[in-house]
């Protein structure tokens, strides 16, 4: 893999900003787009800017074509048994939120998460369990690998929703054997895969997953578009949870015959150019290699956390060990404040994320006010991982 390479396929990279390179290290928020995925979205907009499934003229058609050819290669890309098993939705917490509401979770149901939940995957949770009597159980991270508190926690449960890959520290859980463990007793599993599926190979048949979400602006492609993979059998069991244009066959003023998945859940009109570009994005990716990528990211965390960790004051969030946290370096520094540390890094051009991350529970139920995260992916470079090494120790000099 050549990060040198594909930068040029990336505008900002190669354009810079107010006459300075950019460094982009906010990539578990959202990753820079190449211009492939860009051309292909203006390519709907300029050549059939029309509608999916209805009109049966040839702009028409053209669209209907685009979009399930786009639903086809996202399916291939996570090993989905079929393209009806994606859903298109606007992004991982709408996915997370059509299971939440179309399984049909009843008093006493059980959800079982862990306590490294993104708000998606805990929000969803505590509204049920307001409005609808839910019981929710929270697995502290297994971070020594051993899965008791799991094998407790699943007995009796209907669901467990867990995030593959954390936002906060890079750190991944064995959804493999979660998914046994789960199955074992009798209970579905959704993965949120938003910083796992963008970041290595994901196939939905091995890890045996009943439901997977992720985000297509995590992975070079566009946001507002993102999937929700459901084992078809399920898909067809469950009712949608927005219901209007496109979800049915057929209605009368008192009735109506829902379409087969992934229709059904797709109501009105979508975000066509989103999954066009979605697919331009997962075939630059198959194209580079996620285990390349993967590799890369780990490398770059290497150079950053064996300099950095020297420092006493600086603190990584997650284990020390740079391949367990791929390419996440979430981290604090004693006496200064992440909004300081970034809003430091903002004036070199060097972009990270700072704050809780979406993880509040996480923070508070520590009493961390929060971190400066950076993130990596396929087109940063060891010389930005140098320069970010190098700004850190300045404004550890400067406010220290
Ligand atoms: N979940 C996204 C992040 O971690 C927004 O930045």
């Amino acid at each position: 893999m050549n990060p040198e390479k594909l930068r040029e396929d990336f505008p900002i990279l190669v354009n810079g900003l107010n006459g300075k390179p950019v460094i982009y290290f906010d990539n578990a928020c959202v990753t820079l787009k190449p211009r492939q995925v860009i051309e292909a979205m203006n390519e709907y907009y300029e050549n059939f800017p029309a509608c999916h499934g209805r009109s049966s003229h040839k702009l028409g058609l053209k669209v209907t074509e685009e979009y399930e050819k786009s639903r086809k290669t996202v399916a291939e890309f996570i090993r989905a048994k079929k393209p009806a098993e994606i859903v298109f939705v606007r992004n991982t917490t709408e996915a997370i939120n059509l299971v939440a509401n179309s399984l049909e979770l009843k008093k006493g149901d059980v959800v079982v998460t862990t306590d490294k939940e993104h708000n998606s995957n805990l929000v969803p949770w505590l509204f049920l369990e307001k409005r609808r009597g839910i019981k929710r159980r929270i697995v502290p991270w297994p971070e020594d690998g051993n899965l008791d508190d799991f094998t407790e926690a699943v007995k009796g449960a209907t669901l467990v929703s867990i995030v593959h890959t954390s936002n906060l520290d890079g750190t991944s859980l064995p959804v493999k054997e979660i998914v046994k463990i789960s199955h074992d007793a009798g209970a579905l599993v959704l993965v949120d895969g938003a910083q796992s599926v963008p970041h290595k190979e994901t196939d939905v048949r091995k890890l045996d997953v009943d439901f997977l979400a992720f985000s297509g602006h995590k992975m070079l492609g566009p946001s507002g578009i993102g999937c929700l993979y459901g084992r078809y059998e399920l898909l067809e069991r469950m009712e949608p949870f927005l219901v209007g244009g496109d979800t049915v066959d057929d209605t009368t003023y008192s009735s109506c015959r829902l379409s087969k998945p992934p229709e059904k859940f797709e109501a009105g009109l979508q975000n066509y150019a989103g999954a066009i570009g979605l697919a331009a994005a997962v075939k630059y990716l198959k194209r580079v290699g996620l285990e390349r990528v993967e590799k890369h990211e780990k490398t770059l965390n290497r150079i950053i956390t064996e300099s950095l960790l020297q420092h006493e004051q600086i603190s990584v969030i997650g284990p020390e060990d740079p391949d367990k946290r791929g390419g996440i370096f979430s981290f604090t520094i004693k006496g200064i404040h992440p909004h300081d540390i970034s809003a430091f890094l903002d004036e070199e051009n060097i972009f990270i994320r700072s704050g809780a991350h979406c993880v509040h529970s996480w923070f508070n139920s520590r009493g961390i006010e929060g971190s400066a995260r950076a993130s990596f992916y396929l087109y940063n470079t060891k010389e930005e991982a140098e320069k970010f090494i190098e700004a850190v120790e300045k404004i550890m000099k400067i406010f220290g």
